[in-house]
C-alpha cells in the first residue's frame, strides 16, 4: 500500500490506459499526465491546456533504469546528474530513442525526462509501468498548480482523475538541463541550483542559445497571473503602492513588510525571507492576489544569489506575461 487510496489508484490507472488524463502531484508542481506511448492521449493534454502542439512535454519515469526506452544515448554528464539528483526535481533533455512520438517531443530530436520523488507520483508510475507525459496542470501561459484544488478550479471536468497529494513541497518547476556534445546547459533554473550542478560537473552553460533545444516554457511571457504584475525594489514599491492607492486603484502586494501606505485599497501578503518557503508559497500567493480583483500586483524584488534564481526567473516571466500588450504602467 502506498499513499494513494486503492480506489483512486484504480481510477487513475483505468484513465491512463483508456487514453484519458490524470493530474498528479510531484515534488515541484502538479502534472497533467497521459500515457506517453499513446499519441492521442498526449494530444489531449495540449487540447486541455490550450498549448501549441510544437511544445514538447516531459516524460516522467519511475526510475533511471527505464531511460534506454526513451533516450538513445545518455551522455556521461547526464548519468552523473541522474545518479546524484534522481528521484528529484531535475529534468534532462536527451537525444530521443526511436519510437518516441512527435506529440511528446514537439517534433524535436530530443526528449525531456524526469524521475519525480513525490510518493504519489512514484506509486502511480510504478503501478502504471510506463512513462507518463506531463506538463504542469495549468492552462497555457498561466501559473503552475501547487494544490489539487488549483487543478480542479482551472481544468475542471477535462481531467478524469485528480490525485490529491496536498501542497507540492517545492512549488516551482524542475531544473532543466540539456547537453550539446557532452556540455551541460541550464535551460530552466529550479530548486537544484546552477552551483550544485557546476560543483558536480565542473562546468555549466547558462540559458538557451541558438543551438539549444526549444524550451517554450522559457519564452519570456509565462507563469503569469491575469492581473498585471510588477517587480520593484523596496522604496519604489512603497511609492508605487501609495500612489496607486491614492489614485483610488486597488493594489495587491507581495512583500516582506507591509507597504507604509497601509490603505484599504492595498491587499498585502507577507512573503517569506527564506527561499525554500518563498518558492513553496509563490504560485499560491499569486493565485490568491490574482483573485482579489486588483488592478495591479506589486512584488518586492528578491535577493540575488543562487538559491533565489528560480524565483527571480519566475517573477521576471510573470511580470512580462501579465502585462497587457502595449500598456505603459
Ligand atoms: O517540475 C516540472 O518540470 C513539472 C512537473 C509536472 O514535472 N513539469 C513542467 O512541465 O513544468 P512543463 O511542460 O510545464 O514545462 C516543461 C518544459 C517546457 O518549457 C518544455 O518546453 C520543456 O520543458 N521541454 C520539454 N521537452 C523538451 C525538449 N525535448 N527539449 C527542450 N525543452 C523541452
Ligand atoms: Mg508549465
Amino acid at each position: 500500500m502506498g499513499p494513494i487510496a486503492p480506489a483512486d489508484l484504480a481510477a487513475a490507472l483505468g484513465a491512463l490506459r483508456a487514453g484519458a488524463l490524470v493530474a498528479f502531484p510531484t515534488e515541484t508542481v502538479y502534472g497533467l499526465g497521459a500515457d506517453a506511448r499513446n499519441p492521442a492521449a498526449v494530444r489531449r493534454i495540449f487540447a486541455v491546456k490550450g498549448r501549441p502542439a510544437s511544445h514538447p512535454v516531459i516524460v516522467h519515469l519511475q526510475s533511471a533504469r527505464e531511460l534506454p526506452a526513451w533516450a538513445r544515448r545518455v551522455p556521461r554528464e547526464a548519468e552523473r546528474l541522474a545518479e546524484q539528483f534522481w528521484p528529484g526535481p531535475l529534468t534532462l533533455v536527451l537525444p530521443r530513442a526511436p519510437g518516441v512520438d512527435d506529440s511528446v517531443t514537439g517534433g524535436q530530436d530530443t526528449v525531456a525526462v524526469r524521475v519525480p520523488a513525490h510518493p504519489v507520483a512514484q506509486q502511480l508510475l510504478a503501478a502504471f509501468g510506463g512513462g507518463i507525459a506531463a506538463p504542469s496542470a495549468n492552462r497555457y501561459g498561466r501559473l503552475s498548480p501547487t494544490r489539487a484544488e488549483h487543478v480542479r478550479e482551472e481544468l475542471g471536468a477535462a481531467v478524469s482523475v485528480v490525485l490529491d497529494g496536498g501542497d507540492c513541497p517545492i512549488g516551482l518547476e524542475s531544473t532543466i538541463v540539456a547537453f550539446q556534445e557532452g556540455r551541460a546547459r541550464l535551460l530552466r533554473p529550479g530548486r537544484i541550483t546552477a552551483g550544485e550542478i557546476r560543483a558536480l560537473l565542473g562546468t555549466l552553460q547558462i540559458g538557451a542559445d541558438a543551438a539549444s533545444p526549444r524550451v517554450p516554457g522559457s519564452t519570456a511571457a509565462h507563469y503569469a497571473p491575469a492581473t498585471p504584475l510588477e517587480v520593484l525594489p523596496t522604496e519604489a514599491l512603497e511609492a508605487r503602492s501609495a500612489a496607486l492607492a491614492q489614485a483610488g486603484r486597488r493594489v495587491a502586494v507581495l512583500a516582506w513588510r507591509a507597504p507604509q501606505a497601509a490603505l484599504a485599497a492595498v491587499t498585502w501578503i507577507d512573503a517569506s525571507a527564506q527561499p525554500e518557503r518563498y518558492g513553496h508559497d509563490l504560485y499560491a500567493h499569486l493565485r490568491e492576489l490574482d483573485q482579489r480583483g486588483c488592478e495591479r500586483i506589486l512584488v518586492q524584488e528578491v535577493p540575488q544569489g543562487d538559491e533565489w534564481e528560480a524565483i527571480r526567473d519566475r517573477l521576471r516571466r510573470a511580470a512580462v506575461g501579465a502585462a497587457a500588450p502595449g500598456e505603459t504602467p
